[in-house]
Order: structure tokens, then sequence, then C-alpha cells
């Protein structure tokens, strides 16, 4: 791939940067690059980022035949697919995970997007990378937040699909990585463009995005996963209500929880509930003002489009800020 491509240019971060850089250079049999290396963090999903990629890009004459690798986490994969799907109409781009939450969801899929005017993933595209190169080798560096961050989305798998992934622990998590993978890559592949079944993997990410929207505006954000882990739970809290599910789960999963949210500091109180409220009424999942959901109606079967009454949703989210210990 990198052999084919008029031109090589990698964006990566200034953490991702020192540690992985050249060797991941040397490991594709790249010689030679224009490397474009960005602030990290959630933050840096924005147009500001997006405009020095096509910049650079225009800068040193990017054909259609020149390729973006992206060398990164989710902000990176997500945003360096957005800017390349939309230069010159789209050049080929491979995504290459550096964090475990990349490597069993963000790189894979074709959802690429950036953050707009304080909302979550507000302006992207479908577009496939050319390649998705994953290696747990780069897990070696990898902060423990940030690793539980991905577990949390391992286990979303486990919900949705397939409970073996409900095992999953920092001991044992390497053996699963490439079964959620295709878990995920088996789900896009039967509704590529989000229009039926591939809702599924929002499991988790209504209340999700809108508790990490909010978070992004406090001192102390919480990481996508941790955020995804609380809307986990508070959607096994209305599968319970809406859909009969098994008490069971959520108690099991309550014991899980605290360590998926051990390194996040966060401290949410009461008067948060509102405004998490209003970031959940921009969701992109609404359709006519109403809330849906994805839920579950046993362990590996989700629901989706699942309308939930607003006291409900409120509930839901009093509950689980209440059970995570961090209001
Ligand atoms: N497109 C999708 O389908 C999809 C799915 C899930 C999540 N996402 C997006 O992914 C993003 C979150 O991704 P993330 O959790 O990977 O966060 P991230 O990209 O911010 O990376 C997390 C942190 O780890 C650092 N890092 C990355 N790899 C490292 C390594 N090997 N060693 C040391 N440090 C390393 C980064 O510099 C960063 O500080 C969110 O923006 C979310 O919306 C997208």
């Amino acid at each position: 791939m990198v052999a084919e491509a008029s031109r090589v240019f990698v964006l990566t971060d200034e953490n991702v940067a020192p540690l992985w850089l050249s060797e991941t250079l040397h490991w594709l049999g790249c010689k030679s690059s224009v490397d474009i290396v960005i602030a990290p963090g959630e933050q840096q999903k924005n147009l500001k980022n997006t405009q020095k990629i096509w910049e650079t890009l225009t800068q040193h004459k990017a054909d259609r035949s020149a390729l973006l690798v992206n060398l990164g986490g989710g902000v990176i994969t997500d945003l360096g697919g957005f800017a390349a799907s939309t230069y010159k109409r789209g050049i080929p781009f491979v995504n290459v995970p550096t964090t475990l939450l990349g490597m069993v969801d963000a790189a894979i899929g074709g959802k690429t997007g950036i953050d707009f005017n304080g909302f979550k993933n507000q302006l992207g595209t479908f577009a496939a990378p050319l390649d998705v190169v994953i290696s747990p080798i780069y897990l070696s560096t990898l902060p423990e937040r940030e690793l539980l961050s991905g577990l949390a989305e391992m286990m979303k798998y486990g919900f949705i699909h397939d409970p073996n992934l409900l095992k999953i622990n920092k001991d044992n998590y390497q053996n699963y990585i490439l079964r959620a993978g295709e878990i995920k890559r088996m789900i896009v592949k039967e509704d590529p463009f989000d229009e039926g079944s591939r809702k599924v993997l929002n499991f988790g990410h209504t209340l999700g995005h809108a508790i990490e929207s909010y978070s992004l505006t406090t001192k102390q954000p919480l990481l996508h996963g941790e955020a995804v882990a609380l809307g986990m739970g508070a959607a096994l809290w209305l599968s319970i209500k809406e859909r009969r599910l098994d008490e069971e789960v959520l108690q099991s999963y309550m014991t899980q929880l605290p360590v998926l949210l051990s390194r996040a500091d966060s401290p949410f109180c009461e008067t948060d509930v509102k405004p998490i409220l209003k970031y959940l009424s921009q969701d992109k999942k609404s359709k006519n003002g109403q809330k849906r959901f994805v839920l579950l109606e046993g362990l590996g079967h989700p629901v989706w489009d699942v309308e939930v009454k607003p006291d409900r949703i409120k509930a839901a989210l009093e509950f689980i800020l209440d059970k995570a210990s961090i209001r």
C-alpha cells in the first residue's frame, strides 16, 4: 500500500510520535513521509486540525494517489479519516490504531468525524480505510486509564453479541482483541451506513455521548470508554424496565464498572443531570425529538430504535451517576 502511493503523509499525535513514529514507518517500509504531529486529546478532533491536514496536503501537492497513514488512537483515526475522505473528494488512508479502543472499535468500520460547537462527531463521513493494521505491541506503552477505556468498548460486544467478551479483564483482554474487531466488522458489513442493524453498536452510547460531551466542558473530562461504561450501565437499567432484561446482568456489570472507572476522576453532582440531558437532545440518533436507545432483551440480543420517555431517561441517568459513586 505504501509502495503504490505517490506520497505518504502520516498523522499522529505528540504522545505517539516519539514512541512509535519511526518504528512504524520502518515496519511499513516507508522511506520518506510528510509527518503531521498534533497535540493529543479529544479537543484536537476539530475543524482547525482538519484544516491543518488539508493545508499540508495542498502545500505538498498531494494528488489522489497520496496516502494518509493515521497512527494513533480514535482521535487520530477519526480526524485523519475525515480529512482524507474530504480532500479532493477522497484520498486513500490507512489506520494504524495504537490504543485498545482504536484496535477494537474506532479504526474499524468507516465512520470518520470531528467534534463541532461542543458536540461530538457533529461533522463526519462514511469512508472505509484502505487497511487497518493491528498490532498489540503498541499497547505496551498505553497508560492504564486508556486501556480500561478500551476494555469498556470491548465489553459492549459482550452485551450485544458474544457474552464471552464479558469475561475480559486487564490480564486476559489480549486474547479477545481480534474477536472484538471481527464482531465489529461483521456488524458493519451487514449495514455499512447505519440504517438498521449497525445501530446495535450504539449500545451505551446514547447517554454515553451526552455524558462525554458534558464532561468535556468540565475540568476533569471522562475518556470516551469511561463515558460509554456509564452509558452501558444506564442502558442495562433501562433494558430491565423496558424489555424485562434479567436484573442479574446489571448486578454483575455493577461489580465491573468500578474497575472500568477506577482511573477516572470526575465528580459529577446532582446539578449535572440537567446539562447532560441537554446534550442528549442533540443526539444524532433521535428522531422528531424522541430519544432512541439500543436496549437488551437478553445477553447478545439487542433491540434498537427503542423510544424511551424523558422521565425514565432521567431516572436511568440518576441511577448510574449515583451507583458509580461519582456524583
Ligand atoms: N469512528 C468510530 O467508529 C469510533 C468508535 C469509537 C470511538 N471513536 C472515537 O475515538 C476517540 C477515542 O479514541 P481513543 O480512546 O483511542 O483516544 P485518543 O485517540 O485520544 O488516545 C488516547 C490517549 O492515548 C495516547 N496514546 C495513543 N496510543 C498510545 C500508545 N500506544 N502509547 C502511549 N500513549 C498512547 C494518545 O496520545 C492520547 O493521549 C473518540 O473521539 C471517539 O469518538 C470513534
